[in-house]
C-alpha cells in the first residue's frame, strides 16, 4: 500500500468543493492506487455545513479515501501538503465583475499564503481557484516569500476548457481532436482566448473557421462563460470548475501530451513582454512535474493588443491591493 498523500481543500463546504472533493477521493487526481488523507479547511461558521460534506464522503466508503482532517485553522489544513487547492472565497452573482470581489477576497490569500509559507511542502504545487483568481495568487505568492513562487498557479483551465468545447462544436469534431488552443493574461472578460495556434485534427483552426465567427462570436463567448452560467443557474459554475481544477492539477503533476500544452496563469518571466511576477495566463507546457512557458509563438498585432491590455487590468488590480503587501 503507497503512503496517503496530503491534499488540502479550502471552501471545502461550498459548491466547488461539493464536486471536487469527490472526484478527489474516487481517484481523478492521483489514480487509482494513491490513498489520500483530505484536509478541509472552512471558516468557523461554515464547519457545521463542512459536517455535513463529511459525512457523505464517509457514506461513498472510498477505498482511496485513507483520512478526513476538518480544521478553520489554515496551519492545520496546509501541514506538510503536497497539493492545496484554494477555492474558498466569495463568488461573484449576477451583474459583477470578478474583481469586484477583490477588496473582499485578498485577506484570504494573504493569510492562507502566509500559513503555506511556514507549514506547507517546499514542493507545494497550489492552485488558486477562488476570484479574481490571478491577483488572489500573486497575493499568496507574495505572502510566501520561502517558497518558490512557481509552486502557485492560478485557474484558467476553465477558459480553456471552454474554447475547447466551443472550437470543436463549431468544426463538428471530438474534444480530443482540438490542440493548442491558448487563453492568455486574465481570468477576466478581458482575456484572450486565441485560436491563431490551434489545430483541428491536425489543421490550422483559423483555416476552418471564418475570422469573423472568432472575433466575433467565439472570443466573447469564451469571455462571458462565467457571467452566462450564472444568469441561467443563479450561481457561478461549479462541476465545470472543478473539473478544470482537477485537470489543472492533474497536468501539473503528470504533464501535457505530446505536442500540445495547456493554459495555467503563473508568474511571468518577462515572455511576450509581460512584466515578471505578473500572474498570467500562457500556454505552458509541464514536465517533470515544471511547467514552461512555451516560448517564441509568433503573436500578430491583433493579439499583442490584447496581451497589453491584460497586462494593463492586472496591474490595476495589483494597484488595487498594494497596500496590503
Ligand atoms: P461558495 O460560496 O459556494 O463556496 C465558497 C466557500 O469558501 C464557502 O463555503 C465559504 O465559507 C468558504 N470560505 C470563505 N472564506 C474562507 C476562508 N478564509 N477559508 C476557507 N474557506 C473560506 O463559492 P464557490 O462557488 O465554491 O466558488 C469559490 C470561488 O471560486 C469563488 O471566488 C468563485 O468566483 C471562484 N471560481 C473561480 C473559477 C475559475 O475558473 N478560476 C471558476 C468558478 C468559480
Ligand atoms: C467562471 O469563470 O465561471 C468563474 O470565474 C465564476 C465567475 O464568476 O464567472
Amino acid at each position: 500500500m503507497k503512503t496517503p498523500v496530503d491534499i488540502a481543500v479550502t471552501g471545502a463546504a461550498g459548491q466547488i468543493s461539493y464536486s471536487l472533493l469527490f472526484r478527489l477521493a474516487a481517484g481523478d487526481l492521483l489514480g487509482p492506487d494513491q490513498p489520500i488523507v483530505l484536509r478541509l479547511l472552512e471558516i468557523t461558521p461554515a464547519l457545521e455545513a463542512l459536517n455535513g460534506v463529511l459525512m457523505e464522503l464517509n457514506d461513498c466508503a472510498f477505498p482511496l479515501l485513507h483520512k478526513i482532517i476538518v480544521t478553520d485553522n489554515p496551519k492545520v489544513a496546509f501541514e506538510h501538503v503536497d497539493y492545496a487547492f484554494l477555492v474558498g472565497a466569495k463568488p461573484r452573482k449576477h451583474g459583477m465583475l470578478r474583481s469586484d470581489l477583490l477588496s473582499q477576497n485578498a485577506e484570504i490569500f494573504l493569510v492562507q499564503g502566509r500559513a503555506l509559507n511556514e507549514v506547507a511542502s517546499r514542493n507545494v504545487k497550489v492552485l488558486v481557484t477562488g476570484n479574481p483568481a490571478n491577483t488572489n495568487a500573486y497575493l499568496a505568492i507574495n505572502s510566501a516569500p520561502d517558497l518558490a513562487p512557481e509552486c502557485f498557479a492560478a485557474m484558467t483551465m476553465l477558459d480553456h476548457t471552454r474554447a475547447i468545447s466551443q472550437l470543436a462544436e463549431k468544426c463538428g469534431v471530438a474534444t480530443k481532436d482540438v490542440k493548442n488552443v491558448a487563453v492568455w493574461g486574465n481570468h477576466s472578460c478581458m482575456q484572450y482566448p486565441d485560436l491563431h495556434f490551434a489545430r483541428v485534427k491536425g489543421q490550422a483552426a483559423l483555416e476552418l473557421v471564418e475570422r469573423d465567427w472568432f472575433v466575433n462570436e467565439f472570443m466573447p463567448i469564451v469571455q462571458h462563460r462565467g457571467s452566462e452560467v450564472i444568469k441561467a443557474r443563479g450561481q457561478s459554475s461549479a462541476a465545470s470548475a472543478a473539473n478544470a481544477a482537477i485537470m489543472h492539477m492533474h497536468t501539473w503533476i503528470h504533464g501535457t501530451e505530446e505536442g500540445d500544452w495547456v493554459s495555467m496563469a503563473v508568474p511571468s518571466d518577462g515572455s511576450y513582454g509581460i512584466e515578471s511576477g505578473l500572474v498570467y495566463s500562457f500556454p505552458v507546457m509541464v514536465r517533470n512535474g515544471q511547467y514552461e512557458i512555451v516560448k517564441g509563438l509568433d503573436i500578430n498585432e491583433f493579439g499583442l493588443e490584447r496581451l497589453r491590455q491584460n497586462q494593463v487590468e492586472l496591474i490595476e488590480e495589483r494597484q488595487a491591493v498594494k497596500h496590503l503587501l
